[in-house]
């Protein structure tokens, strides 16, 4: 293989950073993790070592450190940057918009300015679907789809991120940057030996509902059930970990034979919507568990349905979702369980 490929992986040690560590090494890459371990802990970096049986190297930085993160660029000659170091709680950004603001947007102000200064020309960028707001009429969302106006300080710094992104390309130069539009990733690595960690009482449905499952938190409100959709309930697009970190490597690939610069922006989806109330009708069949649970108000903010419209992510990258809402439930639940035996 020719010389290594480093590739600066910001965020490294979090739920979607982790995952696309072990595919990048699993393809040839070599990643540098820099994190500040402010949401994630050391215990990452022994499921990573465990899973990839490789010497992972990780610096803690934070990215909104100017100097220290200029540092990781001397030290090593980057082919690449997959930016995912952020905050992302929808809640706690409205409670604590500045801070959102700040971490957000000066950490990807500052790894767009290091990638200029260093000639790293190929960057991913960790988008959502977020950006699409509340879209009006249809349910199903392609790139095209017009962006509203988010619904959370957090949406909106993915918004303001991806105009920052904009507006730097069109200023010229040879940077190539891809934004990667998230719907909702969720489940862990079949080992069982990384997942989602979220520190404190979690804001997601799934971890919620593993939680509950094994008797860490107490019921489940099911946020409306007047909805105009199948049951209900909301309707998300609820894609596998897994797969999201593997679109990353196929972004990042595609990024390096690109000749000149670009913005593209690409929906990591599998297509298919599912509701709240399906989510917990198949956690109860997968775990043989009867969960707690009791329909609520409509929680403020929620979007009603969005699923993505996928096609895309094919045409370019030649990705698609192989792993099943039933898989993730499955590696979520297994996660859940391996974190009480430890
Ligand atoms: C899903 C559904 C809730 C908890 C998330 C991230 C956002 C973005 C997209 C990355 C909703 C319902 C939840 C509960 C419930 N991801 N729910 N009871 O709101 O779609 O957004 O994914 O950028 O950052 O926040 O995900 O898991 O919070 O909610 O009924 O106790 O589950 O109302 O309909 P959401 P979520």
């Amino acid at each position: 293989m020719n010389e290594s490929k480093y590739i600066l992986v910001t965020g490294g040690a979090g739920y979607i950073g982790s995952h696309t560590v072990v595919e990048l090494i699993q393809h040839g890459f070599v990643p540098v993790i820099i994190d500040d371990f402010s949401n994630s802990t050391e215990q990452v970096i022994d499921g990573l070592m465990e899973i990839t049986r490789a010497d992972i190297i990780v610096r803690k930085v934070d990215v909104c450190d100017f100097a220290k993160t200029k540092s990781i660029f001397e030290e090593f000659r980057f082919d690449g940057v997959i930016h995912f170091a952020a905050f992302k709680a929808v809640g706690e950004s409205v409670k604590e918009p500045l801070n959102y603001y700040k971490n957000n947007l000066v950490g990807l102000i500052n790894i767009l300015d290091l990638a200029k200064e260093y000639e790293v020309k190929n960057i991913v960028f960790s988008s959502s679907c977020t950006v699409y707001g509340s879209p009006d009429g249809s349910r199903i969302v392609s790139e095209e789809t017009k962006l509203q106006q988010a619904t959370s300080p957090y949406g909106n710094t993915k918004r303001i991120g991806e105009q920052i992104i904009s507006d730097l390309i069109k200023s010229g130069g040879d940077t190539k940057v891809l934004s990667l539009r998230y719907f909702n990733p969720v489940g862990a690595h079949s080992s069982a030996l990384i997942g989602e960690l979220p520190m404190g009482k979690p804001n997601n449905l799934m971890p919620i509902v593993t939680q509950s499952g094994i008797g860490k938190i107490g019921k489940i409100i099911v946020y409306g059930n007047d909805y105009n959709t199948l049951d209900g309930t909301c309707v998300r697009d609820y894609v596998h970990v897994v797969d999201v970190a593997d679109a990353h490597v196929k972004g990042l690939s595609w990024l390096m034979k690109q000749e000149n610069s670009l913005e593209e922006y690409i929906n990591i989806g599998t297509g298919k919507g599912t509701s709240v109330l399906e989510i917990i009708h198949v956690f109860e069949r997968i775990s043989n568990t009867k969960l707690n649970w009791s329909f609520g108000p409509r929680r403020e903010g929620d979007v009603e349905e969005i699923y993505a419209d996928a096609s895309k992510a094919m045409e370019i990258l030649e990705w698609k979702s192989n792993k099943t809402v039933e898989d993730a439930v499955s590696d979520a639940w297994n996660w859940e369980l391996k974190m009480k035996n430890d």
